[in-house]
């Protein structure tokens, strides 16, 4: 299969990153105050607006598009208060001490990580960078086998990738460069994060709950661990 990872999102539209995601009401009791938060593949910064809002100002953002960690960081400079900074970096492998952080962001990252090896690297090295006891938040797309849209892509997906539920995007319409992505089975994500190391805290499905950036529902998937 084709690497079209990390590559495709370095040079991926900035106007087009941000997720159709927000963060969900049940990451609030994992967060403190006082927090060094890491939110990987922030894009332009949706996720750490938010937590700007719940009065969480040290959030470091990291991301592989430099347009895009340029404009966030623009944007946070003109912020009174804020304490973090925007670092261009590739989260499967990122320039900080072990334990810098006590809480980490996945939002909407793993789905165009399209290598289940990659996905590996990529919760190895959140579970180095969180302190003991540090809290990683995922919010993710689940498969949704029972749309009839998606079964089709999940199945022609696997033809062409050899991954289940791993399928192309292409939307020209919208120029969009084409990209893979991946839908999560519960399962599949939670062992991702135990056999990095964490312990599931919280997990749940909000069933047909997301939508997807061309506009489709689809189920959604949260976790919460802790190191
Ligand atoms: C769908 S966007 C989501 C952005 C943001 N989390 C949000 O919710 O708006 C996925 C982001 O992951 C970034 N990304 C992809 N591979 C990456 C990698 N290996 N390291 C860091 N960022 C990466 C992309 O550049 C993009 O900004």
């Amino acid at each position: 299969m084709t690497e079209l990872g990390s590559e495709t999102w370095r040079t991926f539209p900035v106007n087009k990153l941000p997720s159709s995601l927000t963060l969900d009401p049940a990451i609030l009791p994992y967060l403190r105050k006082g927090d060094r938060i890491i939110d990987f593949g922030c894009g332009t910064g949706k996720a750490c607006t938010e937590l700007l809002k719940q009065g969480l100002k040290n959030i470091v953002g990291v991301d592989v598009n430099k347009l895009a960690i340029a404009s966030a960081a623009q944007r946070f400079s003109k912020i009174e208060g804020f304490e973090g900074a925007f670092i261009v970096g590739d989260i499967r492998h990122l320039p900080f001490a072990n334990e810098s952080f006590d809480f980490g962001i996945l939002q909407a990252v793993l789905t165009i990580i399209p290598s289940p090896y990659e996905r590996v690297l990529a919760l190895s090295e959140a579970h180095r960078l969180l302190s003991p006891r540090g809290r990683l938040y995922i919010s993710d797309f689940g498969q949704t086998w029972d749309s009839p849209i998606y079964r089709e892509r999940y199945i022609a997906g696997a033809k062409e990738t050899g991954y289940e539920a791993t399928f192309s995007v292409v939307d020209r319409e919208n120029y969009i460069p084409p990209y893979y992505a991946h839908h999560f089975s519960v399962q599949e994500l939670t062992d991702l994060v135990t056999n990095a190391g964490f312990k599931v805290l919280m997990e749940k499905t909000n069933r047909l709950g997301f939508r997807t950036r061309s506009g489709n529902v689809v189920n959604g998937i949260i976790v919460v661990a802790q190191s």
